[in-house]
This record gives C-alpha cells, sequence and structure tokens, in this order.
C-alpha cells in the first residue's frame, strides 16, 4: 500500500501514523499536514528517519502539491484525518471549519479520484448524529442532525464523500467514532487538559453541571479500526467505531483529580458551552460483527495509561502549554464565568 494520511500530526493521525509502520512496515506512509497549531512533529520524532515514512507540509486544500505528492509517490490509499477539530473553536470560527473540513475534503477526494486511488477513508466523528437522550445508541442509520458548526462541517464532508461514492463510483468508507483519549491529545481537549492543569495545580473547568456523557475509545482501539477498515471495508460503508464506555465528564476530572492525588477543590463549574451536545453513544455492532473489531482496552485500563503518558511526557505538554496555546486558553475561559 501506498498511503496518504492526510493530517497525520495531528492526535488520531500521529497514532495511526505509528501503528502502521508497527504493523505495515512494508507500506510506504506519507503524512500530509498543513501543520496548524495542532499539529506537531514531535509526536513523530521516533520514526522521522524511518525508511519508509515521509512528510509533506501541504494543505488539503491546495490541488497542485497534492497531485504532485500523488504521482511523486505513487499513491494508491488516502485516509483523511485532516480538519480543525475542536468545538469550541468552531463556535468561536466557524469559516475556519468551512474551509478546511469541508472545501478541504472536497479537494482532496477530487485529487484522489482524479489518480485512481483504490480506497479513500474518510475519518469522520459520532457528532454527526447530534445529541441522545438518556436512552438509545447511534447506528450507522441514524439520520445526521449536527448541531456545532465543527459537526456540521464533518457531516458536509461525510456528505461529499458519500457522493462520490454514488456519483463516479469511487470506492469509499467513512469511520464514525465516539471521543478518543490517549498519547498525544492536544491539551484543549477535555482528558488532557483536566491531567495537564490538574499536574499544574490550576483550575479543573466543567462546562455546566457536568452531567454531559460521551463514549470514550482509546485512540489504539481506533487505529486498529482504521486498519481493518482500510483492508476489508466494504466499498460505501459507513462504520461506527464505538469503545462501550459511556461516562459522565464529572465522572472522568474525579477520576483523574483521584489518580493523581490531587484536590477536588480543583473542580470549577464554568458556564456551559452554547449548543452543548448531551449524550453520545455508539452502537459498534457493524464493524464489530462484519469486520470482527473490538476494543482492547477498558476504559479502568487506558486512563491510567493515558495518565502515565502525561507524566513520562511532561516536555512534550509544557512545550505547547507554553506557547500560543495560551492566547487561546485566555481567549476561552477568561470570559467564562465560574457558577460554582
Ligand atoms: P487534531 O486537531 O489533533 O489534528 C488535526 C490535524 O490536521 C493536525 O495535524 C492539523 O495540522 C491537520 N490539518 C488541519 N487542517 C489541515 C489542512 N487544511 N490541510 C492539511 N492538514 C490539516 O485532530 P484529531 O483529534 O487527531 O482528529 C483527527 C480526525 O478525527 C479529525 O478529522 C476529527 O474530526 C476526527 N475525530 C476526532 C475525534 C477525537 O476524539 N479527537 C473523535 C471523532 C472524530
Ligand atoms: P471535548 O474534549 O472538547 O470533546 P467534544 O466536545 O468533541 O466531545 O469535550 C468533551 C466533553 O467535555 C464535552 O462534553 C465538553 C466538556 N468539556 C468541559 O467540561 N470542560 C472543558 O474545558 C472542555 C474542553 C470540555
Amino acid at each position: 500500500m501506498r498511503l496518504l494520511v492526510a493530517g497525520g500530526a495531528g492526535f488520531i493521525g500521529s497514532n495511526f501514523v505509528h501503528h502502521m509502520i508497527k504493523f505495515h512496515p512494508e507500506d510506504t506512509v506519507v503524512n500530509y499536514d498543513l501543520l496548524t497549531y495542532a499539529g506537531n512533529l514531535e509526536n513523530l520524532k521516533d520514526i522521522e528517519d524511518h525508511p519508509t515514512y515521509h512528510f509533506v507540509h501541504g494543505d488539503i486544500r491546495n490541488r497542485e502539491l497534492l497531485e504532485y505528492v500523488f504521482d511523486q509517490f505513487d499513491i494508491d490509499t488516502v485516509v483523511n484525518f485532516a480538519a480543525e477539530s475542536h468545538v469550541d473553536r468552531s463556535i468561536t470560527e466557524p469559516d475556519l471549519f468551512v474551509k478546511s473540513n469541508v472545501l478541504g475534503t472536497q479537494n482532496l477526494l477530487d485529487v484522489a479520484k482524479s489518480k485512481q486511488v483504490t480506497k479513500y477513508l474518510q475519518i469522520s466523528t459520532d457528532e454527526v448524529y447530534g445529541s441522545l437522550g438518556a436512552d438509545g445508541f447511534f447506528t450507522e442509520t441514524t439520520p445526521l442532525a449536527p448541531n456545532s458548526p465543527y459537526s456540521a462541517s464533518k457531516a458536509s464532508a461525510d456528505l461529499m464523500v458519500r457522493a462520490y461514492y454514488e456519483t463516479y463510483g469511487m470506492n469509499i468508507n467513512i469511520t464514525r467514532c465516539s471521543n478518543n483519549y490517549g498519547p498525544y491529545h492536544f491539551p484543549e481537549k477535555l482528558i488532557p487538559l483536566v491531567i495537564t492543569n490538574a499536574l499544574e495545580d490550576k483550575e479543573l473547568p466543567v462546562y455546566g453541571d457536568g452531567q454531559n456523557i460521551r463514549d470514550w475509545l482509546y485512540v489504539e482501539d481506533h487505529c486498529a479500526a482504521i486498519d481493518l477498515v482500510l483492508h476489508k471495508g466494504k466499498p460505501g460503508e459507513v462504520y461506527n467505531v464505538g469503545g462501550h464506555n459511556e461516562k459522565r465528564n464529572i465522572d472522568i476530572v474525579e477520576l483523574i483529580v483521584d489518580t493523581l492525588g490531587k484536590s477536588c477543590d480543583l473542580i470549577k463549574h464554568v458556564s456551559d458551552r452554547p449548543g452543548h451536545d448531551r449524550r453520545y453513544a455508539i452502537d459498534p455492532t457493524k464493524i464489530e460483527t462484519e469486520l470482527g473489531w473490538k476494543p482492547q482496552y477498558t476504559f479502568e485500563t487506558a486512563i491510567k495509561k493515558t495518565i502515565q503518558w502525561y507524566l513520562d511526557y511532561e516536555d512534550w505538554w509544557r512545550k505547547i502549554k507554553s506557547g500560543e496555546y495560551m492566547d487561546y486558553y485566555k481567549k476561552q475561559y477568561g470570559s467564562k464565568s465560574y457558577v460554582k
């Protein structure tokens, strides 16, 4: 396989590049990434000289560069992680999300079509389905009902990918996963934000009442699912990927505080995210029964592993937190009112 990984310098993308080098060392892996604030080549330092790994600094909206890269490496397979990925940022800068997530995806798809790749896999999210009440699960046939500019941009991209299957007969797949956690997770998202803030004895902001539920998936389990879909996914199919791990935000925050031996006084309830989805929960039966995927990690094991990673890789997150990210942090939390 000669694989283009778009967005391979981000959280999930870099974990996936590591996965491919480990399990498919015979394949060529080209990491094509714009290196936005979320892209970080430090994530790939240990494999940067690996003979089958290549990095290209580029935007998925840049057709000319993409065409060159497809030709240069004779790309036959594409997996697209490249996106603006943070819901809170999408609320303040929705246009950025349309540009990268919608227009970028269409451009990448179009180049992939013109170069006649054998497979194009779009990495999407369960957030395209909207929010659940107390019961029920998202299946692949749940209607799309995105609520944030982020999820609306991801749903739009999914529909474009679907259209390239229906109209041009491209061999596409879409995977929709729940919230990932694990190494190299940028510390603006709940779990790494809370771990690193707790380590610095800083306040731990919990939006609203903290009762919102997410279905957590360890990133290595997600990478194994993507690998399976790339190799065995049936043309045109969508696969939901979830870890059977529904947790309330407040319980996760308390677990991290306990594990690190910190005080619960650090926890601060702040004003809620606008349009905050209440509950996500994935039914992964299709990928389990049709492709034989099963998550290998329990939440209890993998959250400990993740916390240990942030203890071991303090240099990694301290560098991020001392830079440009702090400007965003001040903007995001400086104006939030504490409600408790
Ligand atoms: P991330 O923000 O950590 O990484 C995104 C990467 O894409 C970065 O390296 C960034 O530089 C790159 N990028 C952004 N715009 C680009 C562009 N125009 N051209 C090229 N590269 C660009 O995101 P992540 O958490 O690793 O998520 C990866 C994918 O998985 C995204 O598509 C996201 O929507 C999806 N997803 C993530 C989660 C999660 O829990 N993190 C859950 C469901 C789905
Ligand atoms: P996040 O990690 O941003 O992922 P997503 O919004 O894609 O699910 O948020 C996970 C949950 O944690 C979500 O319900 C919002 C909440 N949250 C907080 O309570 N405080 C925070 O500082 C952040 C970033 C998120």
